[in-house]
C-alpha cells in the first residue's frame, strides 16, 4: 500500500529545503543552486537500487510508458501484445503512439499467460509487454523465450511493482527500458511521478531529450541556449518530487520487509484452509506483498466469500469488477478501436467475449490490500475475515 502511509518529518524537511532554496526546476539556474540537483540524486538512487546504468525521472508512470515507447520508435499501426488485466494507462500509452494493444490471456498469477502469446504474433507485432500486477512478477523466463523465438523485444509494464524481483533481478530491468509509477497509490510515491530505467545510453539520451521538448541538457550554458534534438513534450519531474523521492527510496527496503512480514502474519493466522487457493507466483520470493489474492472455485463462491468477509469486518474486492484495471470494462478503448478501424487500421474489437479466459479467473479472484503501517490487530481481523469468507464460499 502507498508510500504516503509512512511520510514523516524527513519528507517534510526535504520539501522545505527545496522551497527554502527556491530551486524547484530540475534543470536551469546552474550557477546559483550550489550543485544541488534533487531529481538527479533520486534518479541515481533508483538506478543503484535496481542495478541499471541510467534512470530518467518523468511526471507519471503513464509518461514513462509513453516516453519509452516513443523513444524505441513505436509508430502507428505497430501491435504490442499485453495483458487485459492492467491499469488502462498501459494501453493509453500505446494508443497515444498510434500503436495497437493486443490482449493475451492471464493465468492464475494474474499476469500474462506465456502460452497465450505466440498465436497473437503477426508481421505487425513489434513487442510483448507483460504487466507485473499487484507487485509480483510475470513468468519472465517463459515470456522471454517466446520473445526470443520470434525475435521480438520484451518490454515490461512494471509500474505497479517497483522493488519486486524475478529470480533476483528487478522487474523493469528485463527489457531495453522499464517504467515505474510513483503515483499516490504506489509503495514509493512522490505524489505524482514516474521513472524509466535502462542500460542503453543511446536510448536514454533519446528519452532524456524527448521528455523535455528536445533539450540537449548542458549545465555549462543557459537553458535557453541549449541545442534541440527532435520534437518532445514536457514530462519533467520537479525538484519537490525529486526531494521526496530521495527520502522514499531510502525507505523502500524497510517498507518491503514490513509488507512481507505483515502478509506473512495474515497467512500464518489464516493457516491451512482446505480449498483456499492463493494467486500463483512465478517467483514467490520476489513479490513486494502489497496485496493478498485468493482464487475461489467459481464466481458464486467468490461473491459468498466477499459477503462473509465484509460481515466479519474487512471488505475485499472481486477483480472482474475492477473497471479501471480490466479491459472488459473499457468502452473508451472499443471506441478508439472503432475510429482506428474506420481509418483503415487493423485493430481488434476488444469484445468481452474474447476475454473469457481472463474473466474465468478474475470473476473468482478476491483481493485485500496489505498496509505497511497495519496494526497486528487489523492483520488478525483480516485473517478472521478470510477464514469467514472461506467457510461461506
Ligand atoms: C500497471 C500500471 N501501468 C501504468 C500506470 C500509470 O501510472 P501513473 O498513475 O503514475 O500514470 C499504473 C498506475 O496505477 C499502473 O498500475
Amino acid at each position: 500500500m502507498p508510500g504516503f502511509e509512512f511520510f514523516d518529518q524527513r519528507e517534510i524537511d526535504a520539501v522545505a529545503d527545496v522551497i527554502n532554496r527556491k530551486m524547484v526546476h530540475r534543470y536551469s539556474f546552474n550557477d546559483c543552486r550550489d550543485g544541488i540537483y534533487k531529481v538527479e540524486e533520486f534518479e541515481k538512487a533508483v538506478a543503484d537500487m535496481v542495478g541499471s546504468r541510467f534512470a530518467l525521472a518523468v511526471s507519471s508512470g503513464t509518461a514513462s510508458l509513453y516516453v519509452g515507447l516513443k523513444a524505441m520508435g513505436i509508430k502507428p499501426g505497430d501491435q504490442i501484445i499485453t495483458s487485459p488485466f492492467t491499469f488502462i494507462a498501459t494501453v493509453e500509452a500505446m494508443a497515444e503512439c498510434g500503436a495497437v494493444p493486443v490482449f493475451a490471456d492471464i493465468d492464475e498469477s494474474l499476469n500474462m499467460d506465456p502460452a497465450s502469446v505466440a498465436s497473437l504474433i503477426n508481421e505487425k507485432t513489434r513487442a510483448v509487454m507483460p504487466v507485473h500486477m499487484f507487485g509480483a512478477a510475470a513468468d519472465m523466463d517463459a515470456i522471454a523465450k517466446v520473445c526470443h523465438d520470434y525475435g521480438l523485444p520484451l518490454l515490461e509494464d512494471s509500474c505497479q511493482a517497483m522493488g519486486a524481483t524475478y529470480k533476483g533481478k528487478y522487474v523493469g530491468t528485463f527489457g531495453k527500458w522499464g517504467p515505474y509509477s510513483l503515483d499516490p497509490y504506489k509503495l514509493l510515491t512522490v505524489g505524482e511521478g514516474g521513472m524509466i530505467v535502462t542500460d542503453d545510453e543511446e536510448l536514454y539520451r533519446v528519452m532524456e531529450y524527448a521528455h523535455d521538448h528536445g533539450h540537449v541538457h548542458d549545465k555549462s550554458i543557459d537553458r535557453g541556449a541549449e541545442r534541440k534534438s527532435g520534437l518532445g513534450m514536457n514530462f519533467r519531474m520537479s525538484e519537490i518530487q525529486g526531494a521526496i523521492g530521495v527520502v522514499q527510496v531510502e525507505k523502500m527496503p524497510g517498507a518491503i520487509k514490513t509488507l512481507r512480514e505483515n502478509k506473512a502474519k495474515v497467512l500464518e493466522a489464516v493457516g491451512s484452509v482446505p480449498g483456499l487457493v492463493r494467486r500463483s507466483f512465478p517467483d514467490p520470493d520476489g513479490e513486494i506483498a502489497t496485496q493478498l489474492v485468493y482464487i475461489l472455485p467459481d464466481g458464486e463462491s467468490a461473491k459468498r466469500f466477499q459477503a462473509a468477509s465484509a460481515e466479519a469486518g474487512v471488505g475485499c474486492g472481486i477483480l472482474s469488477g475492477n473497471s479501471w484495471h480490466y479491459a472488459k470494462h473499457w468502452d473508451s478503448l472499443r471506441e478508439w478501436g472503432r475510429c482506428a478501424r474506420a481509418h483503415g487500421m487493423d485493430v481488434p474489437f476488444y469484445r468481452p467475449v474474447d476475454m473469457e479466459v481472463t474473466e474465468g479467473i478474475l470473476c473468482r479472484a478476491v483481493v485485500y490490500g496489505i498496509g505497511v503501517t497495519a496494526s497486528d490487530e487489523s492483520l488478525e481481523t483480516m485473517a478472521k475475515a478470510i477464514k469467514a469468507g472461506a467457510v461461506a464460499a
